[in-house]
């Protein structure tokens, strides 16, 4: 099989073909009268210690992709393996197995944490599920909490009496609890004030050099991915339009979305000034996405072809899905 061919055994999860579709329902009868293509054919492989990003504007999937990806929700067509395993269909016990060995990082800190609980009881929770009690969770979650930067004294206080970046080291320290290989980061600090992102990504990153999980970074700030990632992809309406090494990527973005995207990230070199690319037009509608390229109603180089047919992903390190390469 081509997909287990691609995942070599420093692949920690591989998405081959990955679809999402929600159905949109209508009508007095509530029928589902079309789908929003919300993934639609997304392949990526993430080796194991690597941070992949994810790129693209609000509503083309990231979220959903990194949600079926970890089986949060089902696919609707497809394959996903981790760590050499098909988990694309696994039930009951298997997936629980799995779920522990991989988990998830959001963006709002305050509502993944439940107000009423302690800090020794949520970074314990998934501890206790796993059978460890007693004076080995208390020492575990010590330790948990002494790897994300905080101490002892915070074991018997709330959510409540802590700062939104004191926050998500919690969740990164509850994340971490099971010694997961993977982990989704939903635009982790997306909610934090500009001062804290820094010490959130440098703590992602730090963890990750001890610990060794692959990453799957999600998010719409180009800057934060570009600081953490090995490699990205760039995300438009379900698709993945380029991927490659993340400083080729910024150096030389080659798909027109792409080059739209990053020339409005400003420069901090004044010598360099980008040219911004202005999109023209509105993000199309993923229920019915446009013909042939989904790029193409907003795209300055459009061409005939570009209507009519979908360019493929083409290229393997470094791949790009446009008419012009
Ligand atoms: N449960 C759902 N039911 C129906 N449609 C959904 C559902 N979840 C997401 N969608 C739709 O799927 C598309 C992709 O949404 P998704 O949240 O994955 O995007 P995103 O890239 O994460 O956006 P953002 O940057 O705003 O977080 C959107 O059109 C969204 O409205
Ligand atoms: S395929 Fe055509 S419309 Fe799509 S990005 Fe390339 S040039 Fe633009
Ligand atoms: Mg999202």
């Amino acid at each position: 099989m081509i997909e287990m061919e691609r995942a070599t055994t420093d692949t920690i999860i591989l998405a081959k073909d990955l679809k999402k579709y929600f159905p949109v329902r209508g009508g007095v009868f509530s029928r589902v009268v079309d789908y929003v293509h919300a993934v639609d054919g997304v392949s990526i492989d993430i080796k194991k210690g690597e941070t992949f990003g994810l790129v693209g504007e609000s509503g083309c999937g990231k979220t959903t992709f990194g949600r079926t990806l970890m089986r949060l929700i089902e696919p609707d067509g497809g394959r996903i393996v981790f760590n050499g395993e098909d988990i694309t269909k696994i039930k009951g016990k298997d997936l629980a197995e799995i779920r522990r060995e991989m988990q998830i990082v959001f963006q709002d800190p305050f509502s993944s944490l439940n107000p009423r609980m302690t800090i020794k009881k949520i970074v314990g929770e998934p501890l206790l599920l796993n059978g460890i009690k007693g004076k080995d969770l208390r020492e575990r979650v010590i330790d948990l909490l002494a790897l994300v930067g905080l101490n002892e004294e915070h074991m018997n206080r709330y959510p409540h009496e802590f700062s939104g970046g004191q926050r998500q080291r919690l969740c990164i320290a509850r994340a971490i609890a099971t010694n997961p290989k993977f982990i989704v980061l939903d635009e982790p600090t997306s909610a934090l004030d500009v001062s804290v992102q820094a010490q959130i990504l440098n703590l992602l990153i730090d963890l990750q050099n001890r610990l060794g999980m692959g990453y799957l970074m999600i998010s719409h700030d180009l800057s934060v991915v570009r600081h953490i990632s090995q490699r990205v992809a760039v995300m438009y309406l379900g698709k993945i339009v380029e991927k490659g090494k993340t400083e080729e990527i910024f150096e030389n973005p080659l798909h027109p979305y792409t080059k739209a995207l990053l020339s409005a990230v400003p420069v901090p070199d004044p010598d360099r000034k980008r040219n911004r690319i202005l999109l023209t037009g509105d993000v199309p509608s993923p229920v019915n996405p446009p013909s042939g390229c989904r790029f193409h109603p907003r795209c300055p180089y459009v061409k005939e072809i570009c209507k009519e047919k979908e360019p493929e992903l083409k290229g393997d390190e470094r791949s790009v899905a446009c008419w012009l390469y």
